[in-house]
């Protein structure tokens, strides 16, 4: 049969953009986009290009339904399509926008060590702020060395405690928005994926979530192969390799011991409170 054309894309006949039935709603800096690369092996599963931002920004939401839908990938009937906007997890209107949309719909949480995700999220901040600098002096970066406050200037206050409005902080606890996601879904619709053991093994992850979406195991050691120029996991099916962009292990600053175990002390009882929000203990180091 000939293929049909729609108003963007070709595409294959029988096929249809559908409204996600799972969604990587965060977090930022946790493996996001490998986990829906990594999933995107998976012959069952379709991925939206690029971060949707539906239900996060009011100019988006009010286009309405049919214009997320549109944003979706052509699928087959019986495979699942997943986008990942990562802000979701933060944004207090999502969840119920979600439910509102599909009371049964599955969702994805990925989560890192906080300290880890921190250091992360300063290092993005940091290369976006240079990018910006070297902007507006016409390419000359001068500013951003002066300008570039470390990570330690920015989490310490000088009185010695921890700045916890400082975003990259505030985004780290986080039980403080997961307790609005289990007052819309029940628990059981929601999947924690462990971040940190992603980086390390994929596989067991993937395992769990191929399970959490009810589908059949298919991505496997054959699918990852470890790049030690990036020094993480890149992915490969059988027809192409490919690893993530060069902004996906960012090498981190190095950052100062004593901060660090302030900080791992600090966030102990926030995420001891995670911990008993999701009834599942991450074993992150005090
Ligand atoms: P760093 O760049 O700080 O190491 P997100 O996609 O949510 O922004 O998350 C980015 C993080 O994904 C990266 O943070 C990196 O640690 C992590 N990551 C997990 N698996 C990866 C992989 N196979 N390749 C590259 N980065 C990966």
């Amino acid at each position: 049969p000939p293929l049909l054309f729609s108003t963007s894309k070709v595409h294959f006949p029988r096929t249809n953009r559908h409204l996600p039935q799972a969604i990587i709603i965060g977090v930022r800096k946790c493996g996001t986009r490998a986990l829906l690369e990594m999933l995107f092996l998976h012959p069952q599963i379709q991925k939206a290009a690029g971060e949707v931002h539906f239900f996060d920004r009011d100019d988006n939401y009010g286009k309405g339904l049919e214009w997320y839908r549109r944003k979706m990938p052509y699928s087959f009937k019986g495979q699942i399509t997943i986008e990942k906007s990562p802000s979701y997890f933060v944004t207090p209107e999502v969840p119920e926008r979600i439910r509102a949309m599909n009371g049964s719909v599955k969702l994805l949480l990925i989560v890192r060590e906080p300290v880890t995700r921190a250091i992360s999220d300063y290092t993005q901040l940091r290369t976006h702020a240079a990018t910006a600098s070297t902007l507006i002096n016409n390419g000359t970066p001068q500013l951003q060395q002066q300008t570039a406050r470390t990570f330690e200037e920015l989490v310490m206050r000088p009185d010695g405690t921890i700045n916890e409005s400082y975003r990259p902080v505030a985004i780290s606890l986080y039980h403080t928005y997961m307790h609005r996601w289990l007052e819309v879904f029940p628990r059981e619709q929601i999947l924690i994926v462990n971040g940190d053991q992603l980086i390390e093994d994929p596989v067991p992850q993937l395992r769990r979530i191929e399970n959490f979406l009810g589908l059949e195991s298919r991505i496997g050691r054959h699918n990852f192969y470890f790049n030690h120029t990036k020094g993480f996991y890149c992915l490969r099916n059988e027809t192409s390799e490919k690893c993530l962009k060069e902004s996906k292990g960012r090498r981190h600053p190095r950052v100062s011991p004593m901060v660090v175990t302030k900080l791992r002390k600090f966030f102990n009882e926030h995420n001891q409170r995670f911990y008993e929000l999701v009834g599942e203990d991450l074993g992150w180091p005090e």
